[in-house]
């Protein structure tokens, strides 16, 4: 698969560098050759010895050293690769990219190579969160520069959240994935989603919700980012474990989706898979728990949530070049759709019967009516898996024509 490519791995100062080792290694035995520039940082969590023991080629280190310029300039280790890798990409490495800095080995190449790089971001979850780090990643994707990763999780330093090295196999897929280059369609587009439901509090300990699980919108960002889309993942309170790649934030109510959903604009399109609450508390909770009392049952003064969809959709200035909604409908399934298409103002809806006996919420297969200005197209019955691939691949279609 990787047969006779050539790959600079760049690794960076921290805790995850080791596994760029065994990245070298699982390249290597897909044909590929690793060349390894292991910066001043690295070095102390790695040696140049395992790297260059390990690639079976010089590991190079210095910007200013007259053996290694003799040998292999910086410019010419920029030139001969076809792809730079950098794993672990530091927050200090992505802001040198981000602003062409370029005053060691790593970053000079970075700035001298006429080919592809991709990063794979680790670091601490605040430092990853930090609007500093979140500007330049925001540049490095206009930038074209291709990202796979972070996790989310456990992070070295004890605290959780997203930050964690891509895991050395979904890095290994998205190498591949740039070398098919055919199948990546939605390179260099980003695209917000949101999925799952919201809670909204009733009270300190209670909440309404719904049965949406999440699945078919997360199966769905996946699939986008296999077509090498960025994927922001704005996600409800689900128990779904986070496509590799994806980039997720977590909220709970529907005022925080439509503050994250708006936070990561622009966006070349938006996909509202999420089931959000009609309604919330008009109070809101910060109150007492609402206690048994002999006068009845409390009466729960709603009020309605902003629609997140509608917005998107009829943003005057920056609006998603593809905007699309998701219907679940019990009756009359592509006719309500239809008029939900309309009155929404998005581009395309996607429509399901989620009445109780397709089992569809929260079950694993779906069949969808996708319904945009070319007409409906009612598809069979397919794992939500299978419907996302097809929908990704609807998405991309819609966007690249
Ligand atoms: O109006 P209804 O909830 O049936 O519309 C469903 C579509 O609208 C879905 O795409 C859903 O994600 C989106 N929606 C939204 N914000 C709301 C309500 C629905 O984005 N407050």
């Amino acid at each position: 698969m990787l047969d006779g490519k050539r790959i600079l791995l760049i690794i960076g100062g921290g805790v995850a560098a080791y596994k760029s080792l065994d990245l070298a290694r699982r390249l290597m035995e897909r044909g590929a050759s690793v060349r390894g520039v292991l910066t001043p940082a690295g070095q102390q969590f790695i040696t140049p010895m395992s790297v260059a023991s390990l690639t079976g080629d010089e590991c190079y280190t210095e910007l200013f050293s007259l053996k290694d310029e003799a040998e292999m300039g910086h410019i010419r280790l920029s030139r001969e690769a076809d792809l730079v890798v950098v794993s672990p990409a530091t927050a200090d490495l992505m802001a040198k990219m981000a602003n062409g800095l370029a005053n060691d080995l790593a970053s000079t190449i970075l700035l001298a190579t006429d080919k592809q790089v991709m990063i794979a971001p680790a670091m601490n979850a605040e430092m990853w969160a930090h609007k500093a780090t979140q500007r330049n990643l925001e540049t490095l994707r206009r930038d074209g520069i291709l990202m796979v990763g972070p996790g989310d999780g456990m992070l070295a330093c004890g605290e959780v959240g997203p930050g964690r090295l891509a895991e050395v196999p979904d890095m290994v897929e998205a190498i591949e994935g740039f070398f098919a280059g055919g199948n990546r369609p939605l390179a260099g587009k980003k695209i917000v989603l949101t999925a799952g439901p919201t809670h909204e509090p009733i009270d300190p300990v209670r909440y309404i919700a719904n049965r949406s699980s999440g699945k078919q919108g997360f199966a769905l960002a996946g699939a986008l980012v296999d077509l090498g889309a960025d994927v922001t993942l704005v996600a409800g309170p689900v128990t779904q474990e986070t496509p590799a790649g994806v980039v997720r934030v977590d909220v709970e109510t529907a005022l925080e989706m439509d503050a994250a959903v708006k936070a990561a604009l622009p966006a070349d399109a938006a996909v509202c898979v999420a089931a959000v609450a009609d309604w919330r508390m008009k109070a809101g909770s910060n109150g007492e728990k609402l206690k048994k009392s002999k006068d009845g049952v409390p009466a729960l003064d709603l009020c309605e949530n902003p629609d997140i969809l509608k917005s998107l959709s009829g943003m005057k200035k920056g609006r998603p070049a593809l905007v699309v909604g998701f219907a679940a409908e019990t009756e009359k399934v592509v006719e309500h759709a239809t008029a939900k298409r309309a009155r929404k103002g998005c581009d395309m809806i996607v429509a399901n019967d989620v009445s109780h006996e397709t089992g569809i919420m929260g079950g694993d297969s779906n069949q969808v009516h996708v319904i945009s200005d070319t007409g409906v197209e009612s598809w069979p019955s397919m794992r939500k898996d299978e419907v996302a691939q097809a929908l990704a691949k609807t998405i991309a279609d819609a966007l690249t024509q």
